[in-house]
């Protein structure tokens, strides 16, 4: 079975205050971080990274120094986080029948979670990885609290989110009809029934998102290379 990566990392890091994906990580952008467990798994056949429009070059040129005979390919990305993944898709292989679709800003995956979640999608629409909420989540509006649910019913979403590719395609071409965004896949294939199970993931996982995530990446990365 032959699994496209997509690896969204066009962003403009506004809530973060710079291109976090290029940001260097130990002397290397964040964005290589990200996908070198895609590299080294072989149930990968190839990666598409969806970079800014003004980035593509310049990536593309770096990663022609990354050592693998794997087809990465760098392609500019649009306006939203679902455009960037819908860039991706039409350039997916024609053969590929799932599409493993990972943030660029995740950059400590492992290549046992990569398999795992995609064995967990094989034979059903769909898998994530998620992790058990610690906190308690409150539904607000404004300043005020509305409701508290169900902490042992909430899970934070991660990704790796997986599909199948014909799946992602019905379910992003009406959203685009119906002019729906989601803040994951997940969340479009959900709302036309397709049943997306999930798994554990790590809470290693982190989606650098602020500047204080960057003080957890770092340390998270010195223990993880000590
Ligand atoms: O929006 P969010 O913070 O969830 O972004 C998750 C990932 O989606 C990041 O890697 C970001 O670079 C990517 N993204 C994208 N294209 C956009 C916006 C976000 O590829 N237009």
């Amino acid at each position: 079975m032959k699994i496209t990566a997509i690896i969204p990392a066009a962003g403009a890091g506004e809530r973060f205050g710079e291109k976090k994906q290029l940001k260097l990580l130990n002397g290397r952008p964040l964005i290589f971080h990200t996908i070198q467990p895609f590299i080294n798994s072989e149930l990968i056949n190839e990666i598409i990274v969806v970079v800014p429009k003004e980035n593509v070059n310049q990536v593309g040129r770096e990663f022609k120094s990354t050592l693998t005979s794997k087809k990465i390919e760098v392609i500019s990305g649009g306006k939203t986080r679902q455009q960037s993944v819908n860039n991706g898709l039409k350039m997916s292989n024609k053969e590929s029948e799932l599409i493993c679709i990972h943030d660029g800003v995740r950059p400590f995956l492992t290549v046992t979670l990569i398999e795992k979640v995609i064995k967990a999608a094989i034979g059903h629409d769909g898998a994530i990885l998620a992790t058990p909420s610690s906190d308690t989540i409150k539904r607000v509006l404004g300043n005020q609290i509305l409701e508290t649910l169900p902490r042992e019913e909430i899970w934070r979403a991660q990704t790796p989110q997986v599909f199948l590719k014909s799946a992602l395609e019905e379910a992003i071409e009406i959203a685009i009809d119906e002019n729906l965004e989601g803040t994951d896949e997940a969340s479009i294939l959900e709302k036309i029934g397709y049943q997306i199970g999930f798994i554990e993931g790590s809470s290693l996982n982190i989606k650098i998102t602020t500047k204080e995530d960057w003080i957890f990446a770092k340390a998270i990365y010195n223990e993880l290379n000590d």
